[in-house]
């Protein structure tokens, strides 16, 4: 019997975006510890340009490595893909942790999240947000607007554990030192991050990671990342702009950005097609990162879409003799 037409599986575009963070990833971990943050970042980025090319798909990037002007590749407003296929925003972070890869500290990861035209938030130049996340038991449980405390207590209730059993993750910056007095003062604990505050905040909605949520003020591009993966894994995020000082309030005033609003999950990504992939290129709570071997090396991806709830973890051998033949790598 024929299979009728809502029968058949449509694509997964994740499963062809993970070969663009994988990419990335293998550029940038040759740079581990060189203290050559933007060394590393220009790896990532060229590697996953020229794997983007395959991806069919007509994609705009929407949140990218910045303006046109002072980025050459995977800017705002570029499109991506070889322009067969959905019409989709695409938010691309190639090194996700400079620094961290920079300093041979653990978390790198190079993520992408791609989702139907229209429906990715851009916060445009207002380049800090506050966030919360959350995993999958307190989706729908906080509130950014309410009290921290009030936040932990929701996920110790949702997770059914006490509140110093809570683990928070906040990204160490002078910024968020009340934050951290707040969730001190509440009594759960805390994990201080030098960086990669999206790899952080998507660990919180992952099984497994010793994590139970995110707090604080991290980049604006980063928080959309994060909301398009939790949204994969039915976890919560919001989040809210953050202005640094006057020139942030006047930009913000002038393209009509609100700096009062509570974003949610629906708001930073809406609908529910979302993809994500992401690779490790350092090994982090989330993923391990890229590891040589005679020939070759060895990776780990995350890759998922909202709507089907499909998680999957990919262990990827790369052999570099086979992939100079297909072109390409080097
Ligand atoms: P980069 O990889 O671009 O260096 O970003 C790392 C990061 O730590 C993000 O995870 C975080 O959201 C942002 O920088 C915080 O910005 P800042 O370092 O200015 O506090």
């Amino acid at each position: 019997m024929p299979v009728r037409n809502e029968q058949v599986p449509d694509r997964n575009i994740a499963m062809e975006l993970v070969r663009t963070t994988e990419a990335a990833a293998l550029a940038a971990a040759r740079w581990v510890g060189r203290g050559d943050k933007n060394g590393a970042d220009g790896a990532a980025v060229d590697a996953m340009r020229l794997m983007l090319d395959t991806v069919d798909m007509d994609g705009i990037i929407v949140i990218g490595e910045g303006e046109k002007d002072e980025a050459p590749m995977l800017y705002n407003g570029e499109r991506v893909g070889n322009g067969r296929g959905p019409q989709v925003d695409v938010a691309v972070d190639p090194l996700e942790g400079t620094r961290l890869t920079a300093m041979g500290r653990p978390g790198a990861v190079s993520v992408i999240a791609c989702a139907p035209r229209g429906t990715l938030y851009n916060p445009h130049d207002i380049f800090y947000m506050e966030k919360i996340a959350v995993g999958p038991e307190a989706k729908g449980m906080i509130d950014l607007a309410a009290p921290v405390a009030w936040n932990i207590q929701q996920v110790a209730r949702a997770k059914s554990i006490g509140v110093e059993e809570v683990t928070v993750i906040i990204l160490d910056r002078d910024r968020n030192t009340e934050i951290a007095d707040q969730v001190r003062a509440a009594g759960a604990r805390i994990r201080f991050i030098t960086d990669g505050d999206a790899p952080a905040a998507v660990s919180a909605g992952v099984a497994g990671s010793g994590v139970d949520m995110m707090v604080g003020i991290g980049g604006s591009p980063e928080g959309v990342v994060a909301a398009a993966a939790l949204k994969c894994v039915e976890g919560d995020f919001q989040g809210r702009l953050w202005p640094r000082n006057d020139d942030d309030r006047k930009y913000a005033a002038d393209h009509g950005l609100s700096l009062t609003d509570v974003l949610t999950i629906d708001d930073l990504v809406k609908g529910d097609d979302v993809f994500f992939a992401a690779t490790g290129v350092t090994t982090g709570d989330l993923l391990k990162g890229v590891e040589y071997r005679p020939g070759g090396a060895t990776s780990e991806s995350l890759v998922m879409r909202s709507r089907s709830g499909t998680i999957r973890r990919i262990l990827t051998e790369h052999h570099w003799r086979k992939l100079q033949t297909l072109g390409g790598m080097r």
